[in-house]
């Protein structure tokens, strides 16, 4: 392709504002914004007005425009954007990791079929080039796992929780006056914003698609302040972890649930809106990435980062499709924390190792099938939490603090 970059922008919010400036302050050669289309007409804006439109055809009927980035927050409205810029010849730069998730498989059809590029850096963990790294330096390793924070609401509440002993409405609500976390936060605090971002690492790190429906996920609004006391008292932390594991050379496990990290695990020490990733292959063993995982510049500077690959004709190579096929037949070892008076089906776990009551609580741990949490909503309701032991926990692991220390400092406060 040419090297101008005209680029016809899609969103003028976080991630597509935040790209303007970037590339206003960087005054980059042959890199221009040539049109911007936004939703709402009369919006105030900081750029000049003469660059706005409504109308999406003014920018993917440009013959002119040869890069279209797309930075809206309508997952409907961006698939039809990009694939209409993919078919008219254009190569895409995308954010939208829930579009993405979704369309996957259609769009790398789509890339083959257009030769066009379409990148989505930001889309996951932002400033974090995760999918950049498993694309090229892991790009023929045989990877062993990656788990991750790469949700920095669900992180900054569960470190409030953790750290200030805030309840879990109050770090919300700090969430979202610090812009967080949005005023809907189902997205992120349900575990949906996480599992898309997982679906994305699946597919770059062993080929797999999996629709979000199929995979195991959960999120942080279930967490009881009980938990976190038990945490503490292990000196542990909480996390919501997006984890993929290569059980053989050719299956793959994923899912999203929360899970106690020891002070040895790299994703102790990713607190508030952080992002980290830990990336495990047979030969290197672990390495740990860190960063911002959202706001204004870090996403913006994924998106340059992509936008400016296209001047080198980058595309991705999906290397790895098709190299593993995803399955639910792994056990996973888990704590559930539920109140006195409640009954779990507990004929549903495979082991149980521990099972405390006190108080008005009940602690389980044991171990129980991938299989039997994504068909069965028990542990869902509201007054239940399940967490994951911690990494490499087994059934010998003590989880626990003694019964005593629990009842009198954890369970009867
Ligand atoms: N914010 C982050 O930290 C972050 C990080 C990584 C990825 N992302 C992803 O980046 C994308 C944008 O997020 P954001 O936080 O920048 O959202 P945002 O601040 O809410 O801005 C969304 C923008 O999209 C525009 N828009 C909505 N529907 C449109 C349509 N049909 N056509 C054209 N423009 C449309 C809006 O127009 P109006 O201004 O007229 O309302 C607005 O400018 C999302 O997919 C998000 O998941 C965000």
């Amino acid at each position: 392709m040419s090297r101008q970059l005209n680029i016809g922008l899609f969103g003028f919010g976080v991630a597509g504002e935040g790209l303007y400036k970037a590339i206003q302050k960087a005054g980059m050669h042959g890199v221009h914004i040539r049109k911007i289309c936004v939703k709402h007409e009369t919006k105030t804006r900081n750029a000049p007005a003469g660059l706005f439109t409504t109308n999406k055809d003014e920018i993917l009927n440009d013959p002119s425009i040869n890069v279209i980035v797309e930075a809206t927050n309508d997952a409907d409205a961006a698939f039809t954007i990009t694939i209409t810029a993919l078919g008219n010849g254009k190569h895409v730069v995308s954010a939208g990791k829930k579009m993405i998730a979704r369309n996957l498989a259609a769009l790398l059809q789509l890339q083959q079929e257009t030769g066009c590029s379409f990148l989505y850096e930001a889309s996951v963990c932002a400033a974090i080039p995760i999918i950049r790294n498993l694309e090229e330096y892991y790009r023929y390793s045989t990877l062993r796992s990656i788990r991750g924070i790469v949700n920095g609401s669900c992180n900054y509440i569960l470190t409030k929780m953790l750290t200030e002993g805030a309840a879990y409405t109050d770090a919300l609500k700090e969430a979202q006056a610090k812009g967080f976390a949005e005023t809907d936060p189902v997205e992120d605090v349900a575990g949906f914003d996480a599992a898309s971002k997982l679906q994305v690492l699946l597919f770059h790190a062993c080929g797999v698609w999996v629709p979000q429906n199929d995979l195991l996920f959960s999120g942080i609004s279930n967490i009881h302040a009980t938990d976190i006391t038990v945490a503490k008292q292990n000196g542990w932390q909480v996390k919501l972890v997006a984890q993929l594991v290569h059980i053989d050379k050719k299956n793959t496990t994923a899912w999203v649930l929360p899970q106690f990290v020891t002070g040895n695990d790299p994703l102790f020490g990713v607190n508030n809106e952080y992002n980290g990733i830990v990336l495990e292959d047979d030969c290197s063993e672990k390495q740990f990435f860190y960063g911002r995982g959202a706001g204004s510049k870090p996403t913006a500077t994924a998106l340059l980062q992509d936008v400016l690959s296209l001047q080198d004709d980058y595309h991705y190579h999906y290397t790895k499709n098709g190299s593993h096929q995803f399955t639910d037949e792994v056990l996973l070892y888990v704590y559930c924390n539920f109140n006195r008076n409640k009954k779990i089906p507990e004929q549903l776990f495979s082991a149980v190792h521990e099972w405390q009551m006190e108080g008005e609580r009940q602690f389980i741990t044991g171990s129980i099938t991938y299989k039997s949490l994504k068909e069965n909503n028990w542990w869902r309701h509201q007054d239940v939490s399940l967490i994951l032991l911690p990494e490499g926990a087994d059934h010998k692991t003590k989880v626990l603090k003694p019964v005593k220390k629990l009842q009198r400092d954890v369970l009867l406060s």
